[in-house]
């Protein structure tokens, strides 16, 4: 008798651990507001019925072929049928809780509903479904063997932020309608719903403008090059200009009817006064100093002094603001983007403007005399003002980068701070809306792990820190931050492989930071579900930067020796044991282990270092010389 009921206990404990550990196998990002287990599972049946009225937008479509494809099932649609497996509702009666973007998901063992108050949420509700079934539903080919099934639960979700965005750098480096097409079905998967696309730059007019047809036939075209970008000699004169591209009105059109369909805003960027070299090579007279032939699309060689004191432009990338041609010039450009994005904002720019041409400029000296304007910030001021008017002539609002801020700014505008969060804080206190993007956190052109193993790039931003961002500075008034975005420049960035490593997993911190409730956050589980969505973005064949799995190296000046240094060693993520080696062969879990900081043996050359988790090698194999190691300490060879 005791065997049996030993065995049958046995056997309650075993399937209690397989319900839980079912449930805890955590995917959700951004984590939902509330997320209640209840007992049993659902399963996929063979022949699916989604009950759905017609409601605007990709949502029943997105969910059909994501369910039809993979499972190799019969998926229907019908606008009524109690008894559908998943059933898409509007609510009637608002739920105020949900908002225009919230969502309500429950799971029971027989079916799926979806509520929400606007179509928005409806999709929101369906990108959770997704991520709730398994990773093999994002497969482009039928999968055998997989048990569709989710865990019974209740899922109450809504944004905390209104404004969830991805900035694309499209100027630097072209991206098609067809790649634009791809960021946005990967960014709504973790609820953005803003892409801001950097039209313009010096390296590429990127939007046709059908007044303005030089913008696109010259100022678009750019020698080719591959390398590190910044460090390019000048192209040869009669060089063939055969990078770049544009968009035509056509595919605006139908990047903003692609976005729209899947409830993602477009915000169109034209970056003036500033980095503006491909419009002025195409109309040569907008620049305060104007020359025949004299301008060229850059094609990565260097174009700014960043010096102590600031910068200055090697080539004359700025429009002239005492130049009368460049207002009716932007009325145009500005005519024809307010039409064809329909967003209420447009972005007008306004960073790393450089002085030193308008410095020389009699023009401009005239202009301050004529309008009292005492330094350049109140040039560049006088400027943004009647820019503003113009976009605002055309039925938009203004948002510009933080620089737009001085000098004052029209009541209406908005800022998006990137110079960190102090602009973002200062518009606030002004009573403008605000947008975070600081560099400090949200930049996703900087490498994301050690730059021995990373693409090189200028600075570094790991993914525990754009996790840790906190949106609402205390000073300020939380209603006036509308929320925040990631920015993805693209010097660095040559094709959409790399894109993709750019954004992911950073991105999904930036999901977290601007959807989920701040005191739902928690880095331990992120990480967890971040390894869970690695795991989907295999299968959809999507590239992302596995950096966090990486160790820190951190070399630090040890002032009680002479010259001598202490390497401190850390990782991003839980549960990582690190091996190392001074004798330049390759460390793996037999090698000591990383227990504290570490002394440079006399005489050696190279750190390597390798993380290892289970017994298994997780993380890249890092190798910095001693050398390297001490001049990151601040010990220079004169030391
Ligand atoms: C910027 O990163 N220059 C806005």
């Amino acid at each position: 008798m005791f065997a049996p009921i030993m065995r049958k206990s046995l056997l309650s404990l075993l399937s209690l651990c397989i319900s839980v550990s079912v449930f805890s196998q955590e995917t959700l990002i951004p984590v939902p507001v509330s997320q209640q287990q209840k007992s049993g599972v659902f399963t996929l049946p063979k022949t699916i019925v989604i009950e759905a009225q017609q409601t605007p937008g990709n949502t029943l479509q997105d969910l059909k072929s994501h369910l039809s494809l993979p499972t190799g099932y019969s998926v229907t649609t019908t606008s009524s049928n109690s008894n559908a497996t998943i059933r898409l509702i509007l609510n009637t009666n608002a739920d105020a809780q949900l908002g225009a973007e919230g969502y309500t998901l429950d799971v029971s063992p027989k079916a799926i509903q979806i509520r929400a108050n606007q179509p928005a949420g409806l999709f929101y509700g369906v990108q959770t479904l997704l991520q709730l079934l398994p990773k093999d539903i994002e497969s482009k080919v039928p999968v055998k063997n997989t048990a569709w099934t989710i865990p019974c639960q209740t899922i109450t979700d809504y944004p905390r932020f209104s404004w969830r965005g991805l900035m694309l750098d499209v100027s630097r480096h072209f991206f098609t309608k067809q790649e634009v097409k791809g960021f946005i079905d990967e960014m709504v998967k973790y609820k953005f719903n803003l892409l801001h696309m950097h039209l313009t730059d010096d390296e590429g007019w990127r939007v046709e403008i059908k007044s303005l047809p030089r913008l696109t036939q010259v100022g678009a075209w750019a020698a080719p090059r591959q390398g590190t970008y910044g460090t390019f000699p000048a192209p040869a004169p009669e060089e063939p200009r055969t990078y770049g591209g544009f968009f035509t009105q056509d595919d605006i059109r139908e990047i903003v009817q692609y976005a729209k369909d899947r409830f993602v805003n477009i915000l169109p960027e034209v970056d003036v006064p500033g980095h503006s070299l491909a419009a002025i090579v195409a109309y040569p007279e907008l620049s305060c100093t104007p020359g025949v032939d004299k301008y060229k699309v850059r094609s990565g060689e260097r174009i700014m002094d960043w010096h102590k004191g600031g910068f200055d432009a090697l080539i004359d990338n700025t429009l002239c603001p005492a130049n009368e041609k460049i207002y009716p010039f932007l009325d145009k450009v500005f005519t024809e983007l307010a039409q064809l994005f329909p967003f209420g904002y447009i972005h007008i720019g306004g960073d790393e403007c450089a002085k030193n041409f308008w410095e020389e400029s009699d023009a401009v000296k005239a202009l301050m005399k004529k309008e009292n304007l005492k330094n350049m910030e109140e040039v560049q001021s006088y400027f943004e003002k009647r820019v503003e008017k113009i976009v605002e002539s055309k039925g938009k609002k203004v948002i510009g980068w933080d620089e737009i801020l001085e000098g004052g700014l029209a009541p209406n505008s908005a800022v998006m701070s990137w110079r960190g969060i102090a602009g973002g804080i200062q518009a606030a206190k002004m009573g403008h809306q605000v947008v975070m993007s600081p560099t400090t956190f949200f930049y996703l052109d900087y490498m994301q792990g050690d730059a021995a193993v990373e693409p090189p790039v200028y600075a570094s931003l790991r993914l525990n820190k754009t996790y840790s961002f906190e949106p609402v500075p205390d000073s300020v008034d939380p209603k006036l931050i509308i929320g925040g975005q990631a920015n993805l420049w693209t010097e660095q960035v040559y094709n959409t492989r790399h894109m993709q490593y750019m954004i992911w997993p950073r991105s999904m911190a930036v999901a977290e930071c601007l959807w989920s409730p701040k005191e739902k956050k928690d880095w331990n589980s992120f990480t967890k579900r971040v390894e869970a969505n690695f795991d989907r973005l295999d299968v959809e064949e999507v590239k992302y930067a596995r950096s966090m799995f990486d160790a820190i190296i951190t070399p630090k000046k040890d002032y009680a020796g002479n010259r001598s240094i202490v390497v401190e060693l850390d990782t991003e993520i839980k549960g990582l044991d690190i091996y190392y080696s001074w004798d330049n062969s390759n460390p793996d879990n037999f090698y000591p282990k990383y227990t504290g900081a570490l002394n440079v043996p006399k005489d050696a050359s190279w750190l390597k270092v390798i993380t290892y988790r289970d017994g298994k090698p997780i993380g890249k194999q890092i190798n910095i010389a001693v050398s390297e190691l001490q001049s990151r300490a601040g010990i220079t060879p004169q030391d």
